[in-house]
C-alpha cells in the first residue's frame, strides 16, 4: 500500500516544532524510526533529516489506530495532527522531547522491507554491509550531520572567497595525461581509437593557464582522481578546494588562507583560531617530529644524539653514522617499566616502517636496563641519557639508520605512543605551515631526482644557484598547511620565468622535446605574458573530516570507495559489453591459464 501525497503539504521538519507550536495543526513527513504499541495508544518516532518527533495515535479513531498498527520501521509516512504537550514524561534526550503530535490523519507514502541493519548511530554493523546499502547508512544521524556540515563548509568557503575577489571557474575532467605525481585514471576515446584522456589529479595546469588568461584570482571545488593506494585519508576520487592567485607572493597566499580558516572555524564550530599560524621549515619539522606534517598537540620530540654516540662502542650506532645516517631518540614518559613483550612489539612496528632494529634504555627506579648497555661505558651511557633529557621512569627509544628511515620510524612511533598514552588533546586544532620544502627528492626506483611538489614550483631565490650543481640543496617556495598531523593542503609559488623553468626541466632530466610533448601548452602560454602567480589546494574531505571529528574521510563522503577502490553499492568497476569495447577498439587480455 502506497498512498499519494496529493493535497498534503509538509508544514515543518520534525525538530522545527517545539512547545511554542502547542495547539497548532501541523503536517510532518518522514520515516518511522520506531513504533511502540500500548494497546489503546500507539507511539511512533518519526525521523527526517532534522531529527526525531513523537507521534501519538489513540483509539478514539478506530480506523486511524488500525492503520497505525500497520507501520513498521522505515515506512515513509505523512501525519497531520495537533501539537500537544507530552502526556508522558519529557524526553531530555530528544530535541522535541517536550511535545508530541496528536495525529488526526495518517498517510502511508511508502512501505519498507525490514532494513538489513538498524538505522542507528551505534549499531554494530559490518562496514561491507553498511557500504553496500550506503543509502540506508546515510540515514543515520551522524552521517546526516557530517554531510550537512560539509555543505555548510563549502557554502562558507565559496562566499568567503567570492568576497575576497575569487572567481569560481570550472576546468575539464577529461584531460591530457601528464607524468606527475600518482598514477592517472585513463578514459579511452571512441573517436580516436587507441588514445586516452586522463582524469585530472588536480586542476594544476589549468589554473595556471587561467592566471595567464588574466582571471587573477581563481577558486574551484574540484573533483580530483588519483590511482594510488588508499588509506584513512585517501580516496581514489576526492575533492580539492583549489585556488590560484596572480601578482602575489607566498605571504599573500598564506594570509588569505589563514583568514579563511579563522573565519570558517569561528562560523562553523565557534572555535577561535589564533592567526598567523606558526611556520616551520621542512627541516625543522623532520628533525623535531620525524614528519613533514607534524602533530604539534604533544611533545615527545626527536633528539639527534649522533654527536654523543659517534665514538661509542656500539657498532649499530657507529656504522649508521659511517654510512651517512644519524642516530636519534624519543623519550616516552613514564614507560620505563614496559614489559618485554610490549617492547618487542614496538621493535616489530619499527621494523615494519623500515628499521633494522630499535634500541632502548629503560630508566627504572632500580637502575638502568638497556638493549645495548654492554657495548657502552658508563660515561657514554650517562652522556646519552643526559642528551635526551629523560628522567627516571622514562623509556628511551633509539633508531640508527639513514635520516629518511630514522625519521619515518621514530615519527610513526611518536604518533602511536602519543595516542596510546593519551598525550593528545583531541579538543585542540593545531594548525601550522610547513615551508621551505626540498625542491627535489631522490627516487631510488628511478635513480634520479624527482620533483617533490611539481615541476612548476619556484625554487627559493638563494638556492637557484644550486639548480645546476647540487639539487639536494635546492629548497622550494612551497608550503603545506598542516592540522593535527594531517596534510590539509599544499601549494607553492610557481615559476613564471622561462629561463628558470628551463633549468628546472633540465634538472629533472626532461629534454626540450619531452617537456614540450608533455607540457607544451603551458610552455606556449608562458610565451605570451605570464603574471607571477601562486596557489594552494586543500583536501576538502580531510578538512571536513577534522571539523566533523572523524578519523576517516569515508565518513564525510556520501558514496565512498573501499580499500581496493571499488564501490560496493553500485558494484563498480565492472565489466562492460563487448560492443562497448569494440567501439573503443579495446581488447581485454585474458589471464594466461
Ligand atoms: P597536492 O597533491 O598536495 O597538491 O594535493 C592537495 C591536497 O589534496 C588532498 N589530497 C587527497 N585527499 C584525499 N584523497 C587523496 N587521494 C588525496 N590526494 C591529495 C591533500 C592535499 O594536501 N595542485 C597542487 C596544489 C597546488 O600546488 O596548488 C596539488 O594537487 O589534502
Ligand atoms: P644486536 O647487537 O643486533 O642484538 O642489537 C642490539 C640492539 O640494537 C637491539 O635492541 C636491536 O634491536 C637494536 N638495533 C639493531 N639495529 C638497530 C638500528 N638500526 N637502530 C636502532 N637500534 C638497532
Amino acid at each position: 500500500m502506497a498512498e499519494s501525497m496529493a493535497g498534503l503539504h509538509r508544514s515543518h521538519r520534525c525538530t522545527e516544532l517545539s512547545s511554542a507550536n502547542i495547539g497548532e495543526t501541523v503536517t510532518v513527513m518522514g520515516w518511522v524510526q520506531k513504533r511502540r504499541n500500548l494497546g489503546s495508544l500507539i507511539f511512533v518516532d518519526l525521523r527526517d533529516r532534522s531529527g526525531l518527533l513523537q507521534l501519538m495515535f489513540d483509539d478514539k479513531d478506530e480506523d486511524l489506530i488500525e492503520k497505525a498498527k500497520l507501520l513498521r520501521n522505515e515506512f515513509v509516512i505523512a501525519a497531520t495532527g495537533i501539537v500537544n504537550k507530552r502526556g508522558g514524561a519529557v524526553n531530555e534526550n530528544m530535541k522535541t522531547g517536550e511535545i508530541e503530535i496528536d495525529v488526526k490523519s495518517l498517510t502511508i507514502l511508502s512501505e519498507s522491507e525490514t532494513p538489513p541493519f538498524p538505522i542507528e548511530d551505534d549499531a554494530n554493523t559490518k562496514d561491507e554491509l553498511r557500504l553496500k546499502h550506503r543509502y540506508l547508512d546515510l540515514r543515520k544521524p551522524h552521517l546526516q550531520k557530517n554531510l550537512r556540515l560539509r555543505s555548510e563548509i563549502t557554502t562558507f568557503i565559496r562566499k568567503f572567497m567570492s568576497d575576497e575577489g575569487f572567481l569560481e571557474i570550472e576546468t575539464p575532467t577529461l584531460c591530457k595525461s601528464t607524468p606527475e605525481g600518482a598514477r592517472d585514471y585513463l578514459v579511452p576515446s571512441r573517436v580516436h581509437p587507441g588514445s586516452f584522456y586522463a582524469l585530472p589529479q588536480s586542476p594544476q595546469l589549468f589554473k595556471q593557464l587561467l592566471m595567464c588568461s588574466g582571471f587573477d584570482r581563481y577558486i574551484q571545488i574540484a573533483k580530483c582522481y588519483r590511482d594510488e593506494d588508499l588509506r584513512a585519508d585517501r580516496q581514489p576520487e576526492f575533492t580539492q578546494v583549489d585556488m590560484e592567485l596572480s601578482f602575489v607572493n607566498e605571504d599573500d597566499v598564506i594570509d588569505v588562507n589563514e583568514r579563511l580558516m579563522k573565519a570558517l572555524f569561528k562560523e562553523i564550530l565557534d572555535v577561535d583560531l589564533q592567526i598567523p599560524f606558526p611556520r616551520m621549515s621542512w627541516q625543522e619539522a623532520m628533525d623535531r617530529y620525524g614528519s613533514d606534517k607534524p602533530d604539534t598537540r604533544f611533545e615527545m620530540e626527536l633528539v639527534d644524539v649522533s654527536d654523543v654516540v659517534k665514538d661509542c662502542g656500539f657498532g649499530v650506532f657507529t656504522s649508521a653514522l659511517e654510512n651517512g645516517g644519524t642516530v636519534r631518540a624519543i623519550t616516552v614518559p613514564g614507560m620505563a617499566d614496559l614489559g618485554r613483550k610490549k617492547i618487542d612489539k614496538l621493535v616489530e612496528e619499527a621494523k615494519g616502517n623500515g628499521a633494522k632494529g630499535l634500541a632502548y634504555i629503560q630508566l627504572k627506579e632500580e637502575g638502568i636496563k638497556s638493549s645495548f648497555a654492554k657495548f657502552m661505558t658508563d660515561e657514554e651511557m650517562d652522556a646519552l641519557i643526559k642528551a635526551t633529557n629523560a628522567n627516571t621512569g622514562d623509556l628511551i627509544l633509539f633508531a640508527a639508520d639513514s635520516n629518511k628511515i630514522v625519521w619515518n620510524v621514530l615519527g610513526a612511533l611518536r604518533l602511536k605512543l602519543g595516542e596510546e598514552l593519551g598525550l593528545i588533546d583531541h579538543n585542540k586544532f593545531n594548525f601550522l605551515w610547513v615551508v621551505e620544502f626540498p625542491q627535489f627528492e631522490w627516487s631510488d626506483e628511478q635513480e634520479r631526482f624527482i620533483a617533490m611538489h611539481h615541476p612548476f614550483t619556484m625554487p627559493m631565490e638563494e638556492d637557484i644557484k644550486y639548480l645546476e650543481s647540487d639539487l639536494g640543496k635546492v629548497r622550494a617556495i612551497a608550503y603545506d598547511i598542516v592540522l593535527n598531523g594531517t596534510e590539509l593542503g599544499g601549494g607553492s609559488v610557481r615559476i613564471h620565468q622561462a629561463d628558470i623553468q628551463e633549468k628546472m626541466f633540465k634538472a629533472l632530466g626532461f629534454d626540450e622535446e619531452t617537456a614540450h610533448e608533455q607540457f607544451g601548452f603551458l610552455l606556449d602560454a608562458f610565451k605570451y605574458g605570464v603574471p607571477p602567480h601562486a596557489g594552494l589546494a586543500y583536501g576538502l574531505d580531510r578538512l571536513v573530516m577534522h571539523m566533523a571529528g572523524e578519523n576517516n574521510i569515508r565518513d564525510v563522503i556520501a558514496f565512498p570507495k573501499i580499500k581496493d577502490a571499488s564501490d560496493l553499492m553500485t558494484d563498480c568497476p565492472n565489466l562492460v559489453d563487448q560492443t562497448q569495447l569494440d567501439e573503443l577498439g579495446i581488447e581485454i587480455k585474458k589471464d594466461e591459464e
